[in-house]
């Protein structure tokens, strides 16, 4: 399957490792243009396509945008319709506060420049070492490092949750994206904690 990164630092460059050790053919992009990952593709080799942010849109339905959430503002708006996007930001300052939204949700400004987009938020929970070190394939499910999901289309989700299992999660989907954004988004009980599957759905019913 290929799958689609615009960003290709912390978690996008992360993301392009496992997802190219699973097996997944990537495209990604970032602002410098195709020629500054070399590097990357040096490392990945021919599953791994550098490209320009039109281009990763034509190559996958699924693209995961990772990039800073106060970078949207430096996008243009894409026409989308119907490709999911999985939405990994968080609204930090560039200073490492975050941004009061009061009750808006973070991932409607991502919905603002990818117009039509079935977006799914995911791997906006997990610090970046872990994302790359605690994946473990030989767990089951249940006992995996979680990655929880949120979304308003099920099917995007449980696309994108066959994907965090492939690179050794466990997904766990916590509702739709208003719903989800509660135990996700930073301030919410399941961000940047190091939880299983199990203790995770745990903490969240008793949460709710
Ligand atoms: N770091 C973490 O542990 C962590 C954990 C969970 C979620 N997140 C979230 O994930 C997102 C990315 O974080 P990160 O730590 O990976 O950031 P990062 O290492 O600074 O990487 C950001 C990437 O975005 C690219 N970029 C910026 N503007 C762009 C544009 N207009 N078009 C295409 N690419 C663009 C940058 O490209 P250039 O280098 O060419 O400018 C860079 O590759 C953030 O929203 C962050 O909140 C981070």
């Amino acid at each position: 399957m290929k799958i689609a990164i615009i960003g290709a630092g912390n978690i996008g460059g992360n993301l392009a490792r496992l997802l190219v050790k699973a097996g997944y053919e990537v495209a990604i992009a970032n602002s410098r243009g195709p020629e500054t990952l070399g590097e990357l593709a040096k490392e990945l080799g021919s599953n791994l396509h550098p490209m320009d942010i039109n281009g990763v849109l034509k190559f996958s339905d699924l693209v995961i945008l990772s990039i800073h959430w106060r970078s949207l503002d430096s996008l243009p708006v894409y026409e989308v319709s119907g490709k999911i996007i999985v939405d990994t930001t968080n609204p930090y300052k560039a200073d490492g506060t975050f941004y009061d939204l009061g009750n808006d949700i973070p991932s409607l400004k991502v919905a603002d420049h990818f117009k039509g987009a079935k977006i799914v938020k995911a791997f906006n929970t997990i610090w970046y070492k872990h994302l790359a070190e605690s994946g473990n394939s030989s767990l089951p499910v249940a006992k995996r490092r979680v990655i929880p999901v949120a979304g308003d289309d099920p099917k995007a989700k449980s696309k994108v949750s066959k994907i965090i299992e492939d690179i050794g999660f466990g997904s766990l989907d916590t509702g739709s994206l208003k719903e989800g954004t509660q135990f996700q988004n930073v301030q919410g009980i399941l961000y940047n904690k190091e939880l299983t599957v199990r203790e995770a759905a745990s903490l969240i019913s008793t949460g709710r």
